[in-house]
C-alpha cells in the first residue's frame, strides 16, 4: 500500500517476500535492475539487514536518522535479491514520519517502497499524485496530507573506501560533509552507480526547459512557469507557479513537485523552469528539475 513518508509518499511491501516486491515492479512499470530503499523503524532491523555496521556509519545515523538519508552498505543474506536487484548492497532508511513509522513498526517487518509514481514520472507528494498515477492499481493509501520536506531522501553509499553521493535530497550534503568530512560525488557521465538515477527522470509529461533570467524566455499564453520566488514584475503566460513567495529553500523544495503537477496539468505547451541557487536543498531541487526538463533538452 502506498504510504507518507517525511519526503514523498512511498509504495510499500514487505521487504523479506519477494512476490510482494515483484508486485511494486510491476505496478510502477519499474525495470527489475533499479533496486529499491528499504525502510526501517527500529534499529535492530538494520542489524539483520546489513553486515556492516562501522563507525562511520552509527555517527551518520545518530546524527540524522530518523529522516531523509538512505544509506547504502553491504547487505546481508535476509535481503532478497530482486529488493537490490541482484546488488551485494542494501539501500536503509529510518523515516521520520510519524504514520511511516507506525505503519513499518505494526507490519513488524522491514518495507521496501519506492516513491508512488509510475516509473520515470514525477513523484507524490500528496494522495492525489498517488491516485491520478496508481490509483486503480493499489488497494490502499495511507492519507497524512502532503509531505513536509517534498523531495526524496538523500543516498549516500558507504561501500568503498570514501561516501560517495548517489543522489542529492532532502539532507543537504553540506549537513553530512560537517559530520563525516568530504564526500564524493557520483559524476553524471561516469558509469551509473545508483541505478535509479537515469538522466530522464522525475518528468512531467509536458515539455521542461530551464533558464536563468527571464528575458531568456518567450512569455506567451502557451507557456507555463515556474519560479523560485516572487518577480519583480508580472509575469505573462499561461500558469506561473513560485516555489517559495521570499526565496527559501526549504519550502521550495516542500512545493516543487506539487508545482511540477500542476503545470503539467494545466494544458501548457511548455514549461519553463527557473535555475535555482545549487547549495543546501537547492542542490536535489536542481537535480530534479536538471532530470526533468533533460529529455526536453536540445
Ligand atoms: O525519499 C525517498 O527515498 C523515497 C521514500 C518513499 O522513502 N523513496 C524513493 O525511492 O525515492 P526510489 O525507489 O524512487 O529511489 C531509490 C533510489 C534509486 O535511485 C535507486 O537506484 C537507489 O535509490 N538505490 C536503491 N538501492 C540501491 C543500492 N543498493 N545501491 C545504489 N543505489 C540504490
Ligand atoms: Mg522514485
Amino acid at each position: 500500500m502506498a504510504f507518507p513518508t517525511e519526503t514523498v509518499y512511498g509504495l510499500g511491501a514487505d521487504a523479506l517476500n519477494p512476490r510482494a516486491i515483484a508486485k511494486i515492479f510491476k505496478i510502477k512499470k519499474r525495470p527489475t535492475f533499479d533496486p529499491l530503499i528499504v525502510h526501517i523503524a527500529e534499529m535492530e532491523w538494520l542489524h539483520k539487514l546489513t553486515r556492516q555496521v562501522d563507525e562511520r556509519t552509527l555517527t551518520l545515523i545518530k546524527k540524522f536518522w530518523p529522516g531523509p538519508l538512505t544509506l547504502v552498505l553491504l547487505k546481508s543474506s535476509l535481503v532478497p535479491d530482486i529488493v537490490t536487484a541482484g546488488l551485494d548492497t542494501v539501500a536503509v532508511r529510518m523515516p521520520a514520519h510519524p504514520v511511516a513509522r507506525k505503519f513499518i513498526k505494526l507490519s513488524q517487518t522491514p518495507i521496501a517502497a519506492p516513491s508512488a509514481n509510475l516509473f520515470g514520472h514525477l513523484s507524490p507528494t500528496t494522495v492525489a499524485h498517488v491516485e491520478k498515477q496508481l490509483g486503480k492499481k493499489i488497494d490502499l493509501i495511507l492519507d497524512a496530507g502532503k509531505c513536509p520536506v517534498g523531495v526524496e531522501s538523500t543516498v549516500l553509499s558507504l561501500v568503498g573506501g570514501k561516501p560517495v553521493l548517489l543522489r542529492p535530497g532532502g539532507l543537504p550534503l553540506e549537513e553530512i560533509e560537517k559530520v563525516i568530512g568530504k564526500v564524493v560525488r557520483q559524476s553524471k557521465t561516469k558509469t551509473i552507480q545508483s541505478p535509479g538515477q537515469l538522466q530522464s527522470h522525475y518528468s512531467p509529461r509536458t515539455p521542461m526547459k530551464l533558464f536563468k533570467s527571464l528575458n531568456q524566455i518567450p512569455l506567451n499564453n502557451n507557456v507555463g512557469v515556474l519560479l523560485f520566488k516572487r518577480p519583480v514584475l508580472k509575469i505573462k503566460a499561461r500558469t506561473v507557479e513560485i516555489l517559495s513567495e521570499k526565496g527559501d529553500l526549504t519550502e521550495a523544495a516542500a512545493n516543487l513537485f506539487l508545482a511540477l503537477h500542476r503545470l503539467d496539468e494545466s494544458g501548457v505547451k511548455i514549461i519553463y523552469a527557473e535555475c535555482i541557487p545549487a547549495v543546501g536543498l537547492g542542490s536535489a531541487i536542481m537535480d530534479r528539475l536538471e532530470r526533468a526538463s533533460s529529455k526536453s533538452a536540445t
